[in-house]
């Protein structure tokens, strides 16, 4: 069964609500979803001037190197001016071992998003795909085609776009998730299972898996087929990111540019 990890940045709750919703729509396509949050960066007294509840108990963090054991992933996080939190960014900031290996290379991630005022709904998902297109990863937008009376629906507010599911918190965060936006976002966990199912099966053999920890192997590459990975054809059909440009900076003794 495909195993997807719905990876979370929320300070005030509307993404976490909104998670749940996709994690069902996931499991409702037949495959396995959990959810996480990216470690806080605010310190203790920050959060308690900006009245940030406690983070939720039944939600544990996920580090980078956790990324390997699941067949893709659904972001969720809200605006931070029209760009994702530095939370996310801080997570993205962890994975350079994963990019020099190609350990993300063409996993499927998907967005979702919550604003105060709708304001930056969508360029906060698009300013984020720089992160899949280094790692090579595949995006997998909620489109128009099996939400579209939900994202169409111009009769109430609601926070979400093409580029994903989201909710509009209110400029005081009390506005919560409506029937609309929770319905969307099952919708988005559910068409994201099943297409990123589809792909995670035949990619299986692209993944390079070198930097899992001792004892754990990656969602998408059983043994046989990591050996594969590794022979100089499959090297071939990468690009020159992946173990290619990690052997390279080491013999040059540089630094990796992303
Ligand atoms: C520093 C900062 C910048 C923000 N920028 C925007 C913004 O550009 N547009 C907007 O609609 N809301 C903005 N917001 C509001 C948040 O998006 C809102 O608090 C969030 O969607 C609530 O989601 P959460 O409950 O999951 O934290 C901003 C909030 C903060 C703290």
């Amino acid at each position: 069964m495909a195993k997807f990890a719905i990876i979370t940045y929320s300070t005030y709750g509307h993404i976490t609500t909104l998670a749940k919703e996709v994690a069902k729509g996931i499991e409702a396509a037949g495959a396995e979803a959990e959810v996480f949050r990216v470690p806080e960066t605010l310190p203790k007294d920050v959060l308690e001037l900006i009245h940030a509840p406690e983070k939720p108990d039944d939600i544990p963090e996920i580090k980078a190197e956790d990324l390997t054991k699941y067949d893709g992933f659904v972001f969720g996080f809200p605006t931070r001016y029209g760009a994702a939190p530095s939370q996310i960014t801080s997570l993205f900031d962890s994975t350079g071992a994963l990019w020099a290996t190609g350990a993300l290379y063409h996993k499927p991630a998907g967005f979702f998003t919550s604003t105060g005022t709708g304001g930056g709904k969508e360029t906060t998902i698009r300013n984020t795909l720089s992160f899949l297109s280094h790692h090579g990863m595949i995006y997998v937008p909620l489109g128009y085609a099996k939400a579209f009376p939900e994202i169409t629906n111009v009769e109430e507010v609601q926070g979400s776009s093409p580029w994903g599911a989201g909710t509009v918190a209110g400029s005081d965060g009390s506005r919560v998730p409506t029937a609309l936006e929770l319905k969307t976002a099952y919708i988005q966990g559910q068409e994201f299972a099943e297409v990123a199912t589809k792909l995670a099966a035949p990619l299986k053999t692209g993944a390079t898996e070198v930097s899992a920890p001792a004892g754990e192997t990656s969602a998408s590459a059983p043994a046989e087929e990591k050996k594969a990975s590794a022979t100089e054809s499959e090297d071939a059909k990468k690009p020159e990111t992946s173990a290619s440009a990690a052997k390279s900076s080491e013999k040059s003794g540089c630094c990796v540019i992303v």
